[in-house]
């Protein structure tokens, strides 16, 4: 978030542009919160995890009233251009506001989640990714030294794009995604057939989004021989300096947002399509599904044998 409100300012500021940022996101436009960002004050933050803006679920932001104010807010500062580095909830704000006034709207998309529609990847993910592969590392030694099975429990709210790309980078034995039926039997067969090969230990790496995890490690302790522990990783995923690739992303994207606006193009949702830093309509983004290449999970089947 902070690599990308940097570059946002310093590119428009280059153009000869005026920037605010929102506080809070879309609560400090509905409440007129803002401060202006300069080359200067975006100084030194781009190591930094978080959002100096600060940022807050807005539930008003989804009735008639928040966007009629966020709307005015926009309105009072003649703003041309608003850029809005979030997720699809943040988008499809954008993209309510975009009906009642005529700002041009751009989406950098940023979430952990890697659930936006339209980009191969956001801002953030990688950071993710690398958290937890860290943290699953450190895990693996206790599974190996003690013949344990861990089920880790990764972020990524309804899909699992977080949680295939840990488990394939950590070597998992087992992939739990929420776009995939799992059946606990299939589970176990596969953590008594690695036994059986000598191979006691084992991480299984499951989505958050696929439901109670603990009844999980008690049936498949009930189900096998082996000892189950749990580890939820929780918010250590959305914190932390990010890492180079995240930085880099953010940059591109926010170059690509302010070129879109100063264009005078509203509604696009910039993103990385095949390597290539492109946009696609704010609309199509918000209304798309993003698919989870599944064939992912045989490759983690032949990588854990
Ligand atoms: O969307 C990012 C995310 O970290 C999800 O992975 C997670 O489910 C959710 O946010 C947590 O939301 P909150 O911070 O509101 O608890």
């Amino acid at each position: 978030m902070n690599a990308a409100i940097r570059a946002v300012t310093r590119v428009a500021h280059s153009k000869g542009l005026q920037v605010i940022g929102f506080e809070r996101g879309w609560e400090g436009v509905i409440n007129n919160n803002f401060r202006h960002l300069t080359p200067r004050s975006v100084g030194g933050i781009i190591q930094l995890g978080g959002t100096i803006l600060h940022t807050a679920r807005c539930p008003e932001m989804r009735t008639p009233e928040g966007i009629q104010k966020a709307a005015k807010t926009l309105c009072e500062h003649n703003i041309c251009g608003l850029i809005v580095i979030g997720g699809d909830g943040s988008f499809r704000g954008a993209l309510e506001l975009s009906k009642s006034c005529a700002v041009k709207m751009a989406g950098i998309p940023a979430t952990i989640d890697n659930d936006v529609y339209g980009t191969d990847e956001t801002v953030g993910f990688d950071t993710a990714v690398n958290t937890a592969v860290s943290e699953i590392d450190k895990i693996r030694d206790t599974a190996i030294s003690h013949e344990r099975i861990f089920i880790v429990e990764v972020m990524g709210r309804q899909r699992g794009f977080l949680a295939l790309t840990v488990g394939i980078t950590v070597g998992a034995e087992v992939i739990i995604v929420p776009e995939n039926e799992c059946e606990l039997d299939q589970v176990v067969e596969t953590l008594k057939a690695n036994a059986s090969k000598g191979k006691k230990a084992g991480i299984i790496v499951a989505a958050e989004g696929c439901g109670k995890v603990s009844d999980l490690a008690k049936e498949i302790e009930k189900k096998t021989d082996s000892e189950v522990r749990l580890t939820i990783l929780g918010y250590v995923q959305r914190g932390g300096s990010p890492t180079a690739r995240s930085r880099l992303l953010a940059s591109l994207f926010a170059e690509k947002a302010v070129e879109l606006l100063e264009e005078g193009n509203g509604n696009w949702a910039v993103g990385l399509q095949k390597g290539k830093v492109a946009a696609i309509p704010l609309e199509e983004s918000c209304n798309g599904n993003k698919h989870l290449d599944l064939k992912m999970l045989t490759l983690a089947d032949m990588l854990s044998i």
